[in-house]
């Protein structure tokens, strides 16, 4: 990939090595337009340089999309790590990464993501100024799954309207790809609003996380999941979830789910829109953790972050409501959305302030 020929006009790129601690890490600015970047470090095994490259250009712009609906003062962030978190992650490499970080003099804030939890952000933030998700010991607002699966259910509830009439999930089923940190809080929601949930992960443990907590809940392979019977399909594991093989398997009249880049490419969401199936945007539904770093930046209060959150319903259910009328996705809409904000609260910065 030529370093310029991105097309999707990322700010600043920088590329963090440090062998004695074995980091491999890339920070990707897209947009400060709004404020500073801000979007979590995702620590994975990634098969090539070149996948993780896409991956951080791919999430910082989704990240510059979500903040600005979101109603932020932040552009979009995102870093990789490559290696595995399970063999490679140590308080000498976390630290490394937390200098790097700081270099960039508030730029750039990070947070948790995929391989990365609330305890490494502890140990970045020694290093490191502009750490969010950190502990409630440390000053932080912890784990930021919380409230992104308080966000993915307000979005689901107003994809629900939009479908069914009515936000409620009582008598629906719900099947989750993925329940780690977020999709377990998610099966909570929907068990307490009335709804019956399906679940598939690679990981055992995590299934059975799931369902030592809650009573009632089924599971099947993974492969099986988008056979199942189900109104809502949850993609909230990986990326590209919904690709030209499975979009024609889905059984579902919604998918809402809190993965980043759940379309593997940009004509998925007609080929949904064609079988009947409603989209909600994942940038947009997905958008609970980053409120909820973000507030941290302030001094976290979780009642504040919790009802900023909550208006994830309504800012859904207009994106869905523009794309109807409209005649374009909710994916169009809701880029419009984020567009058009950071281009009018963007040009604020030409009137100059000490
Ligand atoms: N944590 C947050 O606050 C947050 C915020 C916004 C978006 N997201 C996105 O939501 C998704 C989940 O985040 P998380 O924090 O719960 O991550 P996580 O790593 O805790 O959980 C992901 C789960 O998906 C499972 N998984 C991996 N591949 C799978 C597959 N092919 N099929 C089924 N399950 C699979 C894993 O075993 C794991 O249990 C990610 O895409 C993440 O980027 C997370």
């Amino acid at each position: 990939m030529g370093v310029f020929s991105d097309s999707s006009g990322h700010e600043q790129v920088v590329f963090c090595e440090h062998r004695p601690s074995g980091l491999r890490a890339i920070i990707a600015l897209h947009s400060t337009a709004l404020g500073p970047g801000l979007g979590g470090t995702r620590f994975y095994p990634y098969p090539t340089e070149e996948d993780a490259l896409a991956d951080v250009l791919r999430l910082s712009r989704a990240m510059s999309y979500k903040n600005a609906c979101a109603g932020l003062d932040h552009g979009g962030g995102k870093a990789v790590i490559i290696g595995d978190p399970l063999t490679d992650k140590t308080e000498a490499l976390l630290r490394a990464y937390g200098r790097f970080v700081q270099s960039l003099n508030g730029r750039y804030y990070t947070a948790a993501d995929v391989g990365t939890y609330v305890a490494d952000m502890d140990v970045i933030s020694r290093e490191c100024d502009f750490v969010t998700g950190r502990s409630p010991a440390e000053g932080g607002a912890g784990d930021s799954a919380v409230l992104t699966a308080y966000g993915v259910f307000q979005g689901m509830r107003a994809a629900a309207e939009h479908v069914w009439g009515s936000p409620s999930l009582a008598g629906r089923r719900v099947g989750i790809a993925g329940v780690g940190k977020v999709g377990h809080h998610l099966v909570g929601h929907l068990l307490d609003d009335g709804a019956t949930v399906v679940v598939a992960d690679v990981s055992d443990v995590a299934v059975q996380r799931v369902q030592s907590s809650y009573d009632g809940v089924d599971s099947v392979e993974v492969a099986q999941l988008l056979d199942e019977p189900m109104d809502i399909y949850s993609p909230c594991a990986l990326h590209d979830a919904l690709t030209d093989e499975t979009v024609p398997r889905l059984r579902a009249a919604i998918v809402c789910g809190a993965a980043n880049n759940q379309l593997a490419h940009d004509g998925i969401e007609k080929l949904l829109g064609d079988r009947g199936v409603l989209y909600a945007p994942d940038f947009v539904v997905n958008a609970g953790g980053v409120i909820q770093v973000g507030d941290e930046v302030r001094g976290y209060s979780e009642e504040r972050a919790r009802a900023k959150t909550a208006l994830i319903f309504d800012t859904t259910k207009a994106v869905l409501a523009t794309a109807a009328s409209a005649g374009i996705t909710p994916g169009t809409a809701a880029e419009q959305v984020a567009e058009h904000r950071m281009a009018d609260v963007g040009q604020l910065r030409s009137l100059h302030l000490r």
